[in-house]
């Protein structure tokens, strides 16, 4: 490789026209329910890799899996129509040729390489930019992949992606280090079934309950249980998604949320609040209603906010982040207690999600927190420690 590219890849600073480009995979869409997000998502992280410094290449993920190049000229139309973040379909994700990702020759890279028509569609990547939502893509699926080609890549590590997507997990981690989180039991399917009554399960709860799928997202699958609901429907509904479930007490209270950024030292931005209506957020509300829930920053005292966003840093340490995360608490106001709801390590990134909203009201604009994910991507890679197999 040579070392202005090394220079290139280590600082991955714009604006250096005697570098060559950055080349940045964005990679999107996927199998998950929040595959239309994730087409969004990507399309504001080109738009910000879009001209200096970077060079972008967008592959879509087929809501069956399959990887497919997004064609120069028809990313160009989606990144300069207007309002288009808006009006993604499926076309973006099924315009291109079907590739694969490869190791690349050079050490760190990786390569994109048409698979009906060998070298037609042809890109070199120097990092990777998963900008995928939900199973699959922010789970640690993707992630393990990306590690065995050994190309850099933003965000959270296998292990903090599995932890972040499996709210048992993640509150474990969470307990271990002492960050508050709401009551709560967990069993599997097989355990539902061998008990006569489901009740027994949650002793110790007090309703309202929330009953959860542990590894989905997106509100899919979740029910509220208050008194006189039936608590079994709400299990199997849940079971529908996810073997392992987790019932949780209910905080009644705001909800807010808090982005982090960074690697060893990480930082937290301003606070948002989501203006749940209808007692909690449900999927209808996340993506179907048309009001904006969003107020950032959210009014609170300094001393909340500030317990908010040290909270936000110990609960991505927790689970052991790297990049970026946006933490979600649920504030029960009247008596003053904060409990982190969930780590979200792939938040919604458009021009309107919280995560770029919060780093806004705290000076970062979207550019720069993107400028900071790919050189965190670079340098989590330059620590790793390489081991025996070396994929190419
Ligand atoms: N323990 C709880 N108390 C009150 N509301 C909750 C609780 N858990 C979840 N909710 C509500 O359900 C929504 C979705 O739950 P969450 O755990 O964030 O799942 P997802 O990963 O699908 O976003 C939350 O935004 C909140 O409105
Ligand atoms: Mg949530």
């Amino acid at each position: 490789m040579s070392s202005d590219r090394q220079q290139a890849r280590d600082g991955a600073r714009r604006g250096d026209g005697q570098r060559p480009p950055v080349r940045v995979g964005v990679l999107f869409g996927g199998p998950s329910a929040e595959h239309e997000v994730s087409c969004a998502s990507a399309l504001g992280v080109a738009r910000a890799l879009t001209g200096d410094g970077y060079r972008v290449v967008a592959v879509g993920i087929t809501r069956t899996g399959g990887l497919r190049l997004v064609p120069d000229a028809v990313l160009a139309g989606y990144l300069h129509g207007s309002g288009a973040e808006r009006a993604i379909d499926d076309r973006l994700t099924v315009a291109g040729p079907t590739v694969e990702l490869r190791a690349g020759r050079q050490r760190g890279t990786a390569v994109v390489t048409a698979v009906d028509a060998p070298g037609t569609a042809h890109a070199e990547l120097d990092v990777v930019f998963p900008v995928l939502h939900g199973p699959y893509g922010e789970d640690g699926v993707v992630q393990g992949l990306l590690e065995s080609l050994g190309v850099p890549y933003v965000g959270c590590g296998i292990l903090a992606s599995a932890v972040g997507m499996d709210k048992v997990a993640m509150k474990r981690a969470l307990r271990a280090e002492g960050v508050p989180c709401t009551p709560h039991v967990s069993f599997d399917g097989q355990t539902y079934q061998a008990t006569e009554d489901p009740e027994k399960l949650v002793v110790g709860l007090r309703r309202p309950l929330f009953v959860k799928p542990a590894r989905m997202g997106s509100s899919i699958g979740i029910s509220r249980v208050a008194e006189g609901d039936d608590l079994a429907e709400a299990i199997e509904e849940a079971l529908r998604h996810d073997n392992l479930i987790i019932v949780e007490q209910g905080v009644t209270g705001r909800e807010l949320e808090c982005g982090v950024l960074g690697g060893a030292r990480p930082e937290a931005s301003a606070v948002g609040e989501v203006r749940v209506t209808g007692g909690w957020f449900d999927y209808q509300q996340k993506y179907l209603g048309d009001s904006d829930p969003m107020i950032v920053p959210a009014v609170l005292p300094d001393d909340v906010t500030e317990r908010i966003q040290d909270l936000s840093i110990r609960a991505f340490a927790a689970i052991g982040g790297w990049g970026l995360a946006r933490v979600d608490f649920l504030y029960d106001e009247a008596a003053g207690e904060l409990y982190v709801n969930e780590l979200n390590t792939m938040p919604g990134f458009t021009a309107h999600s919280m995560y770029p909203k919060v780093w806004a009201a705290a000076g970062v604009g979207y550019r720069e927190i993107v400028d900071r994910l790919v050189a965190l991507a670079f340098a989590r890679h330059a620590q790793r420690p390489t081991g025996p197999q070396d994929p190419r």
